[in-house]
């Protein structure tokens, strides 16, 4: 059976391109909500790069928790494709994201019902509803409840 293609966008701003993979976001709303310019989902393309500068991409995109949002500089793809993990920062932050679920931003470990350890680096979106598939993290399904 062949199997069904993945959904791969791509928006530059000449220096560096944005990548976009739909099936990954978990509507964490951090990028449309603290980047309006850059992102807005009532626009087509919802994603504009032209005039903004690399530094303000990049800082928006290493707050994606869920690697929705990646990028690269232009011709070299391959070597930056794991640009989004940055050091650790020294401090932890959590946020409470309205409707949605806990975001954690730093460097931390996770540890599971089963005693599972997982380093997670950068925004990691631990889930606040109840419903994920994916316990701890959110999976998006928040949205699908109306979580409030
Ligand atoms: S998961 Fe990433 S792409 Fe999806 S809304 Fe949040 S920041 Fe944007
Ligand atoms: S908060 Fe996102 S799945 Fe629960």
């Amino acid at each position: 059976m062949e199997e069904k293609k993945e959904i791969v966008r791509e928006y530059t701003n000449g220096e560096i391109t944005i990548v976009w993979q739909p099936k990954l976001c978990i509507h964490s709303t951090f990028c449309w909500r603290e980047s309006p310019e850059i992102f807005n989902p009532e626009k087509r393309p919802w994603v504009h790069a032209s005039d903004i500068s690399s530094e303000k991409i990049i800082k928006q995109i290493e707050r994606c928790p869920s690697k929705a949002l990646t990028y690269y500089y232009n011709g070299r793809k391959d070597e930056n494709l794991k640009k989004t993990e940055t050091p650790a920062v020294a401090e932890v932050q959590i946020e409470m994201v309205p409707n949605g679920p806990l975001m954690v931003t730093g460097h931390v470990k996770i540890i599971n019902e089963k005693g599972e350890a997982a380093i997670r680096y950068n925004t990691t979106a631990l889930c606040r509803c109840g419903g994920t598939k994916k316990p701890p993290y959110c999976d998006g399904t928040h949205v699908k409840i109306h979580f409030k």
